[in-house]
């Protein structure tokens, strides 16, 4: 996720792409940059690492003038962020220079294409194949040359390209990725969402997929990819600049929680092929001889990742065959683990920042002991990232609620195509991995559907919210989910919660059930349903409320449970993505109805850089 701030008009345009750029720092802030366009002269821009208030500040020093721009804010996806790797980027000649938000999926191939043809290269991105494959295609009308390479790309993109050689006009573009036109008096601009233009005008025009726009001082022309004009509906934006920054949602929490199904659906682009039953990682290809020799698998990370971590155990063990334990990253680091061996182990690292600072220690404990690490990790370029010897990225986007949600969902979609890649290296059935695949496909339309069931919570909060303890109870894949969800609820509601594998009640737990002490239990109709069932009966013979997480269709659930709330059918390993969304959703909505600061729970920090 990154963020695209273009400005065409009658004013400089420089001021007016900073301040958008500040608006949209939470998509990202590794790196962020501006091409200034004074027309009949070269095109400047400026880039660098670090934040919007950087580049502001250098900027600042000798304001580019002109009255054209376009300016990014990067999320890096592919290459380290720094200086070369930010936005813009310029073709061979640096008469064309673009933003784009997404990922370019067959970039290695264009790339080595336009590197045979003669085009140098200065950068890791995937983005900067695009200048240059539309300067290849360039004859003079830069919409022209837009189209046609857009025709070659496969994957997604917001894009917004200018010219000298086609000056005074922007060129956009969208495909997956959020991309908006402004219109003022006398200026068209263009941004990933509404918070940048708002200040300007709340007059938009909403782009599509497979729709370019071409923006000038005077307006507007959209087309489709295959050139033919479309007529669009202008809509006013009734939200205030703040709702705006997170697109109307009343907290960054809900809004990534709602973003689940794109996340999912980002985590998995360009590296599944459901076919072939086969899952692709960039950052694994060089790797494939040690990780078809693993012999043990050591999967450590803290708080939400370490719930992650749990689930990776259940589906490395029966998916890929490979022993696995997992461990608080906390505790690896000072307890001596025996790593003998260690040349057939891997440590994966799972963490949402890559800057915890135990989960770094973790991975600074196995590089000494000679342990091969991994990093599952959603801010490229972070230490973790940087430290590990191999890894796969989140693409989760920034997450800036402290509470993780939409990240959690990232990583055990990370874990579950990790585990068919090292289970294709040994015993999966190709067709089990096909069903496996065609089932994570399918979740971004069942996860939507949980979603659209929002009210359900809103009415379940408002009666969990006067509770003074909970309880959380799953088996096997469900065991760590409600780990997770009672984590979720206390870090941003305060209610007391614990998380038991359900099995354990009798040992002890139950001892605190009574009418007052409601519980939540995921009981999809799973390999586990009955056992799972058989525990809940006990709970209710003592008075204990119980809310139910059950699987569409269950009409047996309601005689146990005194709520349910459903979710769609998918095949075991699978059902984590969907079992998380209500327990993020219930602690959410939980802590609203409570009165708490959702985004900023008190004592906490996003990122846990001390031990
Ligand atoms: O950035 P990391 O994933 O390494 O962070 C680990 C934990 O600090 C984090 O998951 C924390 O538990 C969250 N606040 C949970 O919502």
């Amino acid at each position: 996720m990154c963020g695209i701030v273009g400005y065409i008009g009658n004013k400089q345009a420089t001021p007016i792409v900073i301040d958008g750029l500040k608006r949209l720092e939470y998509r990202g802030y590794d790196s962020a940059g501006i091409a200034v366009h004074n027309i009949g002269e070269p095109i400047k821009f400026l880039k660098n690492a670090g934040r919007v208030a950087k580049l502001e500040t250098e900027v600042n020093k000798n304001v580019p003038l002109g009255t054209v721009a376009i300016g990014h804010t990067r999320w890096a996806t592919h290459g380290a962020p720094n200086d070369i790797n930010a936005h813009p980027h310029k073709d061979c000649t640096g008469k064309i220079h673009l933003v784009h938000n997404g990922i370019i999926e067959n970039y290695v191939s264009l790339k080595n294409e336009l590197d045979q043809a003669g085009h140098k290269f200065s950068s890791d991105t995937d983005t900067e194949v695009l200048a240059h494959l539309i300067e290849s295609l360039f004859r003079g009308t830069l919409e022209d040359a837009v189209a046609q390479a857009l025709s070659r790309v496969r994957g997604t993109y917001a894009l917004a390209v200018i010219s000298e050689g086609d000056p005074a006009k922007i060129v956009a573009a969208r495909n997956s990725s959020p991309l908006l036109i402004g219109i003022g008096e006398g200026e068209c601009l263009l941004a990933s969402d509404p918070s940048a233009v708002i200040a300007a005008t709340k007059k938009v025009v909403f782009l599509e997929d497979g729709e370019m726009a071409t923006l000038t001082p005077e307006g507007f022309r959209i087309k489709d990819l295959g050139g033919d004009e479309l007529l669009k509906r202008l809509v006013e934006i009734p939200w205030t600049l703040e709702e705006a920054e997170k697109s109307g949602h009343a907290h960054f929490m809900h809004k990534e929680i709602f973003e689940g199904p794109e996340v999912v659906a980002n985590t998995m682009r360009g590296r599944i092929m459901v076919d072939e039953g086969l899952v692709k990682f960039g950052g694994l290809e060089n790797y494939a001889k040690h990780l078809a020799n693993t012999e043990r698998l050591i999967l450590t990370g803290m708080g939400t990742a370490y719930h992650a971590a749990l689930i990776g155990e259940y589906l490395f063990e029966e998916i890929a065959e490979i022993p696995t334990e997992v461990e608080y990253a906390a505790e690896f680091r000072y307890r001596h683990p025996i790593l003998d061996n260690h040349n057939k182990a891997t440590l994966i690292a799972v963490s949402q920042s890559g800057e915890t600072a135990d989960t770094l220690a973790a991975v600074r404990e196995a590089k000494r002991r000679n342990v091969f690490t991994m990093g599952i990790v959603n801010v490229v370029g972070s230490s973790v990232a940087r430290e590990t010897d191999a890894g796969i990225y989140n693409h989760a986007g920034p997450e800036i609620a402290v509470a993780s949600t939409k990240a959690f969902l990232s990583q055990i979609t990370v874990l579950t195509m990790a585990s068919i890649f090292l289970g294709r290296m040994r015993n999966l059935e190709i067709t089990r991995a096909k069903e496996l695949l065609a089932e994570l496909v399918a979740l971004p339309d069942k996860m939507s559907r949980i979603l659209e069931q929002e009210q359900v919570f809103i009415d379940l909060a408002n009666w969990l919210k006067d509770a003074e303890h909970v309880f959380f109870l799953g088996r096997k894949y469900n065991f760590p989910i409600a780990l997770e969800g009672a984590l979720k609820l206390k870090e941003v509601s305060y209610l007391h919660a614990e998380g038991y594998n359900a099995a354990e009640m009798k040992h002890g737990p139950i001892a605190l059930i009574e009418p007052s002490f409601p519980t939540i239990a995921i009981v999809p109709q799973d390999s586990v349903y009955e056992k799972t069932i058989s525990n809940l009966e006990e709970i209710k013979a003592r008075g204990g409320p119980i809310v139910a997480i059950a699987t569409e269709g269950d009409e047996r659930i309601l005689k146990v449970a005194d709520a349910a709330i459903f979710i769609p059918k998918t095949l075991e390993p699978i059902l984590p993505v969907l079992t998380t969304i209500p327990l993020h959703l219930l602690a959410y909505h939980t802590a609203v109805a409570r009165g708490c600061d959702v985004d900023k729970p008190r004592n906490l920090a996003k990122s846990v850089t001390v031990e």
